[in-house]
């Protein structure tokens, strides 16, 4: 069976995301979105919420569950044993920190590859942190996340 992990920190998760997973839910067996605690990042969400919304919006892809974890993500990985992880590359400046990630990620775990898979058009230029922000500053938001998001962001 073949595996991979999606990561990030999903605060919150959003159609973006979604086309991510959907697509490597199409190329793979079995599908883990590993949703990262990131406390530095200080989350509008929680993990617990954070991870609540991700299954929600997965729960009609049948080859995905949803998982968190705290500290690295090579070790999530060693865990759950798995080796490779999709990451969804938007512009131009995703690439350098994409880049760094990855080469220390291999150096850390030999074995892991980092696949990277191009942001439909549509999604090129959303991101978690406009999503949050427009729905603090009052702007729509609501094509651009997934249902139970939308409510979750209204309900702040
Ligand atoms: O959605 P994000 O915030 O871009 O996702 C980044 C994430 C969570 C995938 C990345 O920060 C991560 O893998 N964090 C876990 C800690 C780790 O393994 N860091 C890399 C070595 S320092």
């Amino acid at each position: 069976m073949n595996k991979v992990i999606v990561p990030g920190t999903f605060d919150p998760i959003t159609n973006g995301h979604l086309d991510i997973i959907e697509r490597a839910a199409k190329l793979y067996d079995q599908v883990i979105v590993a949703i990262a605690k990131s406390a530095g990042k200080n989350p509008l969400f929680s993990l617990e919420e954070r991870a609540e919304l991700a299954k929600d919006s997965c729960s009609y892809l049948k080859n995905v569950e949803v998982k968190t974890f705290e500290g690295l993500l090579v070790n999530f990985a060693k865990e759950n044993d798995a080796h490779i992880v999709v990451k969804g590359l938007r512009i131009v400046s995703d690439f350098e920190y994409e880049f760094q990630m990855a080469g220390l990620n291999r150096k850390l775990y030999p074995e892991f590859e980092t696949l990277f898979m191009m942001s439909s058009h549509e999604y090129m230029h959303l991101s978690s942190s406009q999503i949050r922000e427009l729905a603090q500053m009052g702007g729509e938001y609501e094509e651009l996340v997934p249902e139970c998001v939308a409510k979750a962001l209204k309900n702040l």
